[in-house]
């Protein structure tokens, strides 16, 4: 399949010709690749079945994973949910436009197809201009997973979508101003009380003052609690990940420590021919003696960490490395999300250095 690459400018002209073609692939039933504020998504019109059955295909995503629904105004929550009460309400006055996903009871138009069977539907209102302008002008709500190959890390730069995507899908939007770089916090409110199913850039105290008392999901506390020793076999399944085996390093003692258990790791590695990649936050990135080493965020700024990660992690893909290092970072703010992702993608494999 062709598929057409279009890059938004600053001619509004010219963009508008590009919304009017998606329009036409999304209502045709076809997939289109757009930027939002999170990472890219991969859309097609949420109540057309065999549009979203596409997505699974060019994905490669096993069916049962349901889908987001983006939507471009409050209005669409009635039509899509039921009992849309006033913590929806709430949480849409709050954060929408923006990177928070909501979890309700789904009302029959939307198909089984994109809730993998559940009675509930994932919807979000994204901020992203293009994301926005692209729902609106299509006139359809629009089903978007992340726009990567399932397993892999998710898009947040065109060259991403490009490399997963071309010639497996109608059209790619292409836009360099994905700034949040990793997925919605996704909070459930279909039952009494709300509980944070994916952490994201809205964090769990920001949800409270609106919403009052609001649980973590054991899954996600789960992991980080117990993650400080190597990995529960259970528990090791990899997701977010790059082709190499990647490892998580912590001590409680201080960066030097978890450089020096590096370095020595890499050495080793070295010796028997292999290569390393290291990721790091700036303030210890240059300390590092692996063969690729790549500085993401600094040790005060989860922010600029999460926009960078998923492109460090596919970095480390194109320098063919054999074996990737990543220090462990706070998990204040949206640090708890990039946390989360890094453990993912790690398959658990987390290393206290003073075991
Ligand atoms: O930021 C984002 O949310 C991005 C952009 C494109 O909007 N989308 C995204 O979609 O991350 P995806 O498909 O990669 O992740 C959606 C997550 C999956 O983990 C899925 O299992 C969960 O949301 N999900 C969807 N519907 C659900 C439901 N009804 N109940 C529980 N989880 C659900
Ligand atoms: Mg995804």
């Amino acid at each position: 399949m062709d598929t057409i690459i279009a890059y938004v400018t600053d001619n509004e002209e010219d963009n508008i010709k590009i919304y009017e073609q998606a329009k036409s692939v999304l209502r045709s039933g076809g997939l289109v690749a757009f930027p939002t504020e999170t990472v890219y998504g991969l859309g097609a019109d949420a109540l057309t079945e065999e549009a979203a059955l596409k997505i699974y295909a060019a994905k490669g995503r096993p069916s049962d994973n349901p889908l987001i629904v983006h939507i471009a105004n409050v209005d669409a929550l009635y039509e899509l949910a039921e009992q849309v009460d006033e913590r929806a309400l709430k949480l849409a006055e709050h954060f929408w436009p923006g990177p928070l996903t909501m979890i309700l009871k789904k009302k029959s138009i939307v198909p089984d197809s994109i809730t993998g069977g559940l009675d509930t539907v994932a919807i979000r209102m994204p901020s992203h201009p293009v994301a926005r302008k692209l729902i609106e002008m299509a006139g359809v709500y629009v089903a978007a997973p992340s726009a990567n190959t399932s397993g892999k890390p998710s898009p947040t730069r065109a060259k991403h979508v490009i490399h997963d995507m071309q010639g497996r899908i109608d059209m790619i939007i292409a836009d360099d101003t994905v700034d949040i770089g990793v997925e919605s916090t996704i909070v459930d409110i279909s039952g009494e009380i709300p509980m944070i199913l994916r952490p994201g850039y809205v964090t769990k105290a920001q949800l409270e003052n609106v919403l009052g008392e609001v649980e973590i999901d054991p899954a996600i506390m789960g992991s980080l609690a117990e993650g400080v020793t190597p990995k529960a076999p259970g528990m090791k399944y990899r997701h977010y990940a790059p082709e190499a085996q990647l490892t998580l390093v912590e001590s409680r003692n201080g960066a030097e420590k978890v450089v020096e258990y590096i370095n020595k790791m890499t050495r080793e590695h070295q010796d028997k021919g292999k290569r390393i990649g290291v990721m790091a936050p700036k303030e210890t990135a240059g300390m590092y003696v692996a063969d690729v080493v790549i500085p993401v965020g600094s040790r005060d700024d989860e922010a600029l960490a999460a926009r960078d990660l998923y492109a460090a992690l596919r970095e480390f893909d194109e320098c063919k490395v054999d074996y990737i290092y990543a220090e462990s970072v706070s998990t204040k703010d949206v640090g708890l999300a990039v946390m989360n992702r890094l453990i993912k993608a790690a398959g658990h494999t987390i290393i206290d250095v003073e075991d």
